[in-house]
């Protein structure tokens, strides 16, 4: 971690706030839009703890994009907006015993209680799955929302209507108007099942359970959300009109006559040893639960004191989550092997003696990389600490050196690819080892394949992993063109092992299917280093068709040409992705696999399916800058894309309005000396129609 504060300049603290802010926003984003986190719980709450000391010492130099004053991440586009009437908060987390004590003691000072008066809470599980608001009127269930940026969720009704445990209508007695708050999950058991069936077809395992859960609510087919195991639990009220129970455990009990579930066990605490004792009794419990949970929520009993007591700033003062540590266990280190993946990257992996973790047997671990391994000087042979914090992926943590056996020799990483033999370098300041074997190299080149042919891409029915390796290791599938030529080998698919004609004919009739294929996935399909499935979106909006994108990407190639600068501006697309596009078109394999499937296939230009070509702001580019006060930087983006536009992150006398809101600084000067419209936040919503 960074500086102690004493010695820190402001200079320095403005830095490593903006930086820690910035790093909370992308991992806020990949956790509540993506459902794809790529750092560990405690990996986050440790960023958001430093930025918490940092604003304490130095809280005028609050960033703009200050993470305390935003919950989650504003809604991703798809879904229609709601905005919530009571706003959906988060909890602050205690990590330890004194924590909680610290809470009870504010919440006595907050309400100018004597040291010996009761106060009450009630204990109930955490569960980690996706807070979820419904709304009743008279009884009935009319939106479902999700949490959202706190102030407006995504309406996700279609997909909830579909969860078994959520009433659709309430038994009576209930209010007029009833908003209940809770939480959307799935049982381990069903997440275990849920991932076996997804990698039967080739579909990527979810992490967690709470991806999981995320992933399946975030459908935009509510037959999709329908198949998934999703349960409901419910342990708040957000509007209420009508009468209302006076305290938490009043309203637990409504909770149940309403026809919801409860989030069991639960306990009514009057004393910080009953909820102390009570933690223990759950964490030591947590593995017989059919779900996985990741603390236990402290709420005041008494309603008339958690109104009084409030909120500061993105949580309640009256609640807490106590947290449990992350599970360990201790094993022996057998072997360490090498995985190359599509983009030739080698990933060290932990063999390990087969030991359960948080009630799930664990025999490999991640070892991230070469100087993760050489940091904690990690041995074949030793006794290593393992850890699993929610995700199926568990990681090494640390070395028991006590019980290091004689002899033991330091790790030499590879140089070389393991399935290949060619060199494996390391990249100027990285740390990770990619080898050059390219399309000869079968990890990659499966993988490339593969990932051509998945269901984001060319979505080839019948041609997943196996079938991909075998068809290359026969070499009847070298390069992603050849397989549009397989219809030429349809006796020698018919005559291999356990296929016959009806399977031969079968898959050439699913890969006719695909020789037109949209733009977007045509990208998407190519497996450029950072460029998934949004990124190939935005780069199919930007340049319509494959023979405009092919001509402006060999003028990117060369650096600070203005094609290249053209193509940092799109919004998004910063200048490492930018990098990585243009090495792809410098290499020469990689334009003839791109021409031998121009002669195969047909490449729809990208069609918006958001706004017709009438749409108002159809075409043209504009730029945000500033800050907006009536709506998120995401959701004016959002609302442009909506409306037709393309968003960029930089003005050019290619910009056609800029878009300029309060302190906006040398992006609007300069659409004023390129002659480029600039309009207010006021301009704007008019131009919007708000
Ligand atoms: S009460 C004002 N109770 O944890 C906030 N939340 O980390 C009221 N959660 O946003 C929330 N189990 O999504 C509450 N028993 C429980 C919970 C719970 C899980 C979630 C909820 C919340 C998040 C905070």
């Amino acid at each position: 971690m960074g500086k102690k504060k004493a010695e820190m300049t402001e200079l320095e603290a403005a830095a490593e706030m903006a930086d820690l802010a910035r790093q909370i926003a992308h991992h806020d984003r990949l956790y509540h839009q993506k459902d794809a986190p790529e750092i560990t719980d405690a990996a986050y709450d440790a960023l958001r703890a430093r930025y918490r000391v940092l604003l304490d010492k130095f809280p005028h130099l609050k960033p703009v994009d200050d993470p305390e004053s935003r919950v989650g991440a504003a809604p991703a586009a798809g879904f229609s907006k709601v905005a919530h009437a009571v706003p959906m908060l988060s909890l602050a987390n205690a990590f330890s015993d004194e924590d909680v004590a610290e809470f009870v003691t504010r919440i006595r000072r907050f309400l100018q209680l004597p040291d010996n008066a009761e106060i009450a809470f009630v204990a109930e599980p955490k569960i980690d799955g996706l807070s979820c608001s419904l709304r009743y009127e008279r009884g009935i269930l009319t939106v479902a929302a999700t949490r959202g940026d706190g102030a407006v969720g995504e309406n996700i009704t279609a997909n909830v209507m579909t969860i078994a445990d959520v009433p659709k209508k309430l038994r009576a007695p209930f209010p007029d108007i009833l908003e209940i708050r809770g939480e959307i999950y799935m049982n381990r058991d069903d997440f275990f099942a849920l991932n076996e069936q997804r990698e039967k077809e080739d579909e990527p395992p979810f992490a967690n359970p709470r991806n999981a859960a995320a992933g399946s609510v975030r459908q935009l087919d509510a037959a999709v959300t329908a198949s998934r195991p999703l349960r409901f639990f419910a342990y708040a009220l957000g509007e209420v009109r009508g009468d209302i129970p006076d305290t938490q455990t009043a309203l637990r009990r409504a909770i149940g006559q309403w026809g919801f579930q409860l989030n069991e066990p639960s306990r009514l605490c009057v004393s910080i040893n009953e909820i102390i004792g009570f933690y223990h009794d759950i964490e030591a419990k947590r593995h017989v639960l059919p779900f996985d949970i990741d603390g236990v929520v402290y709420k005041i009993d008494r309603f008339d004191w958690q109104e009084r007591l409030g909120f500061v700033s993105r949580s309640p003062r009256w609640a807490i989550a106590h947290k449990f540590a992350a599970e360990q266990a201790e094993t022996k280190l057998k072997a360490i092997t090498i995985q190359v993946g599509r983009t030739g990257a080698l990933t060290p992996v932990a063999e390990l003696e087969p030991v359960t973790v948080g009630g799930v047997v664990v025999s490999r671990a991640t070892l991230h990389n070469e100087d993760e391994i050489a940091r904690k000087d990690i041995r074949v042979g030793d006794i290593v600490r393992i850890q699993r914090a929610g995700d199926v992926i568990p990681q090494v943590v640390a070395v028991d050196l006590k019980q290091r056996p004689a002899h033991s020799e330091k790790f030499a990483f590879p140089d070389h690819c393991p399935e290949c033999g060619s060199l494996a370098p390391r990249e100027e300041g990285m740390a990770i080892r990619r080898c050059t074997g390219g399309l000869i190299c079968p990890a990659q080149a499966v993988e490339r394949l593969r990932h051509f042919t998945s269901r984001l891409a060319f979505n080839i029915e019948g041609l997943g992993e196996q079938r991909v390796r075998e068809l290359w290791m026969d070499k009847l599938i070298h390069s992603p063109a050849d397989i549009f030529m397989l219809h030429r080998h349809r006796d020698a698919l018919a005559a291999r092992d356990g296929w016959g004609d009806k399977s031969a004919d079968k898959l050439l009739a699913a890969i006719d299917a695909r020789r037109e294929i949209p733009f977007d996935r045509f990208i998407y399909a190519l497996g450029i280093r950072q460029v998934g499935e949004a990124t190939a979106k935005l780069l199919a909006r930007h340049y319509h068709d494959l023979p405009r994108w092919r001509q402006a990407m060999g003028a990117a190639i060369v650096p600070d040409s203005p094609a290249r600068q053209e193509l940092q501006s799109i919004d998004q697309i910063g200048p490492l992705m930018a990098d990585d596009i243009a090495a792809f078109f410098a290499e020469p394999h990689n334009m003839e696999v791109i021409d031998a499937l121009e002669k195969a296939l047909t490449v729809k230009p990208y069609e918006r399916r958001e706004a017709g070509q009438d749409a108002p702001l159809a075409g043209k580019t504009i730029v945000f800058t500033g800050t907006l006060t009536m709506m998120s930087r995401a959701e004016a983006k959002a609302r442009a894309e909506s409306l037709g536009a393309n968003v960029a992150g930089s003005v050019s006398a290619k910009t056609d309005l800029v878009v300029a809101g309060a302190d906006a600084g040398s992006k609007e000067t300069k659409a004023r000396a390129l002659g480029v419209a600039v309009i207010d936040e006021q301009g704007w919503r008019a131009l919007i129609g708000e």
